[in-house]
């Protein structure tokens, strides 16, 4: 039986791996935020005949200091896993500024991957098959956005949402340069994965009119979820012989794209330790 982490694993494409998983006989741990969600996942699991195999971790992953906890507390619980799947994720239309004092969207989409990527490391490399870390990302797909290096928080720069957003996807691509990179001789392969549009409860945290557009665009255009992990779990069963790969909706990402430049994965990762704060020590350092 193998275990796998889901950050993310209550809703959408998350969600829909976590019930995959469960229903194939394999140990899944789902962290959301919110208890309700968790509690409806483990109801499922029960439906499924998996209750036993279904685990729920309560966690806002926007705190870089729960994030380390998580990481830590579930190395202790599971020191062999066999993937991590980094989908946490939601769209900020405010600027939002957490108690860590950090801007929301840089402490989800960004920092708390890092760390758990790092945190369960010393977890995956144990796994008896090829450990993954699969991020649900935008990698290939909208090559828009630009690290702003001088201000990755947005600190000085009105908030925009969509540019934010997309420095984040950025960040998601290089993070997985820099994993690989600097983990060179290790067993973990690193795949960012883009859905392509998916219909999810994503669209939620839009503000009208965008919400009601997008649904509707949903409606039109957007995968089922379903049909969405297939590609997904492929991955996840039978992981890339490459440190590094990418892929947009199954079809692979040339990883010689601008977007891939390890130089900029190296500042990213340099600028991540610089983090002030003791929240944001995440022993990787050296
Ligand atoms: N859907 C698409 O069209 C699409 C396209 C490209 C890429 N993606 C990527 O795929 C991933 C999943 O997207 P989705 O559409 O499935 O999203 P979703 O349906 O909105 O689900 C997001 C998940 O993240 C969790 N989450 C949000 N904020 C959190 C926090 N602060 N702490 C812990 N967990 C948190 C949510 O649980 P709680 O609400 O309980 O916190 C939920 O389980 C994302 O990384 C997204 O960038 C999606």
């Amino acid at each position: 039986m193998r275990t796998i982490v889901i950050t993310g694993g209550t809703d959408g494409i998350g969600r829909g791996l976590a019930l995959r998983y469960l229903a194939g006989g394999e140990r899944v741990v789902a962290v959301g935020s919110d208890p309700g969600k968790g509690g409806r996942l483990l109801r499922e699991a029960v439906r499924l005949g998996a209750g036993e195999r279904a685990e729920f971790v309560q966690a806002d992953l926007g705190s870089a200091a729960r994030s380390r906890a998580v990481a830590a507390e579930l190395a202790d619980r599971h020191p062999v896993l066999d993937a991590l799947v980094l989908g946490a994720y939601r769209y900020n239309p405010r600027r939002i500024r957490t108690a860590e004092g950090l801007e929301q969207t840089f402490a989800l989409y960004v920092l708390s991957r890092h760390l758990l990527a790092e945190g369960l490391r010393g977890s995956l490399e144990r796994a008896p098959g090829t450990p993954v870390i699969l991020s649900l990302c935008g990698v290939g797909g909208i090559t828009a956005g630009t690290m702003r290096w001088d201000d990755l928080q947005h600190e000085r720069a009105p908030y925009r949402a969509g540019r934010v957003t997309m420095q984040g996807a950025r960040a998601n691509d290089l993070l997985g340069v820099s994993f690989a990179e600097r983990h060179a001789g290790g067993r973990t392969r690193y795949v960012l994965y883009n859905p392509g549009f998916v219909a999810t409860g994503m669209t939620q945290s839009l503000r009208q009119p965008m919400r009601g557009l997008t649904k509707a665009m949903a409606a039109l255009f957007a995968q089922p979820v379903d049909r969405a992990v297939g590609p997904v779990a492929a991955l996840l069963d039978d992981p890339p012989t490459e440190p590094l790969s990418a892929f947009l909706r199954g079809r692979p990402v040339r990883l010689d794209r601008p977007e891939f430049d390890p130089a900029n994965a190296a500042r990213l990762h340099t600028a991540l330790l610089s983090l002030p704060g003791e929240a944001f020590r995440d022993g990787t350092r050296g």
